[in-house]
């Protein structure tokens, strides 16, 4: 596996491939590799000629007082992962190539960016939105793979793709669990034994109200009530988000009819967790 630090490099090296004829599907990480991430490679590899992850933990998709300085980084042991599952570049620019003095070009995602994390991270989705719209002029992907845990992030990216016609296919992958129902982050590393217990609580509730809408509850602020209930139960647990919003548009949906979104936010300590499922009447 070749690893490509250089914008100029990754760029020249994508035209190659393009000339060939090869077909590129782009990972964007921002490293800590977990199974969920090996998954996305996988399944990049079904879909291409040549798979690449991009490895950059985003500046400007923190917020201040976040977390970006102790974001848990490990180049050493994602190269390693990565082979394993058979990417063929790790491409991993350092923060002076991506944004050199000067720089001041954003790309903003209006309305589906607004609600949920939107709301508690201001600026977030602008960074991630600039992040990857600029992946795609250097990795020059056909395809790009992205995982539904970060729904309202794969919302953003599907809607700059189309607003912005750029001519990538978007592909979103289910979550990746735990054994015991955690959904898999780099973040998970924050948490200790009793705070891990109290984090199952997010996929706990989020089976409850499937649960509950299979049964025949329609109404979203009765889910909420037992989604809450179940939440602000766990020891040291904060809600910062508990809602339920149209898959596609993001925006609220007081009934349930159709898939609907729930989607959490929620501190457990320190850590801000986020998960969520789409909840149907036929599921
Ligand atoms: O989901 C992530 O890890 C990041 O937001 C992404 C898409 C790599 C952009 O920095």
């Amino acid at each position: 596996m070749r690893i490509i630090e250089k914008v100029s490099e990754m760029q020249q090296q994508a035209d190659a491939w393009r000339r060939e004829g090869k077909r590129i599907a782009l990972v964007p990480t921002m490293g800590y590799l977990h199974r969920g991430h090996l998954t996305l490679m996988q399944k990049a590899r079904n879909h291409a000629d040549i798979v690449v992850m991009s490895v950059f933990v985003n500046p400007i998709q923190f917020g201040p007082g976040e977390d970006f300085e102790r974001y848990p980084r490990d180049m050493e042991r994602d190269v390693r992962l990565a082979k394993e599952v058979g990417v063929d570049v790790a491409f991993s620019p350092s923060a002076t190539d991506m944004y050199p003095e000067g720089y001041q070009t954003h790309i903003e995602v209006t309305e589906v960016t607004r609600p949920l994390c939107g709301k508690s991270r201001p600026g977030h989705f602008q960074g991630v939105t600039t992040v990857v719209g600029k992946l795609f002029h250097i990795v020059k992907p056909h395809t790009a793979i992205f995982g539904e845990k970060d729904f309202q992030q794969l919302v953003a990216i599907r809607r700059m793709v189309k607003d912005l016609n750029m001519d990538i296919e978007i592909l979103g992958h289910p979550i990746v669990r735990e054994e015991d129902g955690l959904a898999m982050s780099s973040r998970n590393v924050y948490l200790n034994s009793e705070q891990r217990k109290n984090a199952l609580r997010l996929s706990q509730s989020l089976r409850e109200a499937q649960t509950l809408v299979r049964q025949g509850e329609r109404n979203s602020a009765a889910v909420l009530a037992r989604v809450r209930n179940i939440l602000e139960a766990g020891k040291d647990m904060r809600i910062d988000y508990a809602e339920m919003r149209h898959p596609e548009t993001l925006q609220e949906a007081s009934q349930i009819e159709g898939p609907v979104l729930l989607a959490l936010a929620v501190f457990v300590g320190a850590t801000r967790l986020i998960d969520n499922r789409v909840l149907n009447a036929s599921a």
